[in-house]
């Protein structure tokens, strides 16, 4: 289980985030996560030249690594096609209550699974023996994750998260927070899963702002 001083840890800068896949979505988030100040381990099926050239692309504090390397850190994101993620996950050993963000979609499902049928996230978190999995990041395209997160003033794009372990979605919160979005919990993973999920979701396709109303709070109460 992850304690609430687990979740105190991740609200820190210069976290050590991990990610499984190279590919358009992790380059997005990992763009994001340096800007919070945070350094990331991009991986692949293979280590290649070109996974090499890709970390180096995207700058000071990203490396290129092994799954092994990228599972091991603070807060890991999922970001190969659903149908690899078995063998992603595979060999991965047991997770010990650390994080996992579930960015993938399974695009052979036309539709949000029927009540008592798993969510993806749910097929994924049995994959992923102790891990804390939450589904985020998924109805996101990845230009638009990578752009900037408050494209006007007093407005924050919203991504949605959900999972069932309290402290590493306070712990995404935070992350979320850092990086300039506004994140939006749904609830556990069985049943909120269905509203992001991708296709058919209610959420799928939005792209959903946070009017910060600061300042004119502030104004009314003078
Ligand atoms: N692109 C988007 O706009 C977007 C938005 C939201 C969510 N997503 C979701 O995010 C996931 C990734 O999408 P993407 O567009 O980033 O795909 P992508 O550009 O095709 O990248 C996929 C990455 O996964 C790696 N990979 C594949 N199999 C692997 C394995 N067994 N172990 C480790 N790494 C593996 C690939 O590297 P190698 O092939 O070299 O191993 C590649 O780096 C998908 O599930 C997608 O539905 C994508």
């Amino acid at each position: 289980m992850q304690s609430e001083s687990t979740q105190q840890s991740h609200e820190r800068r210069n976290m050590r985030l991990g990610i499984i896949g190279a590919g358009a979505l992790a380059q997005a988030f990992t763009v994001r996560a340096l800007s919070a100040g945070h350094t990331v381990t991009i991986s692949s099926s293979h280590r290649t030249d070109s996974l090499d050239a890709t970390a180096h692309s995207l700058g000071v504090g990203v490396r290129a690594g092994t799954k092994y390397e990228a599972a091991d850190a603070d807060v890991v994101l999922l970001a190969v096609p659903y149908r690899n993620a078995p063998l992603a996950l595979a060999d991965l050993g047991d997770w010990g209550g650390r994080t996992l963000i579930d960015a993938t979609n399974d695009f052979s499902q036309s539709t949000p699974p029927f009540p008592g049928v798993p969510s993806s996230s749910e097929v994924i978190a049995e994959m992923a023996h102790g891990a804390h999995v939450i589904k985020a990041f998924n109805t996101t395209p990845a230009r638009v994750l990578a752009s900037d997160p408050r494209p006007s003033e007093g407005y924050r794009r919203v991504i949605v998260m959900s999972g069932d372990d309290v402290p590493s979605k306070g712990a995404l919160r935070s992350l979320l927070g850092q990086m300039g979005f506004a994140p939006v919990d749904l609830g556990g993973l069985a049943e909120a899963a269905r509203l992001q999920q991708l296709p058919g979701g209610l959420l799928a396709g939005l792209d959903l702002f946070v009017r910060d109303w600061g300042t004119e709070v502030q104004r009314v109460r003078r």
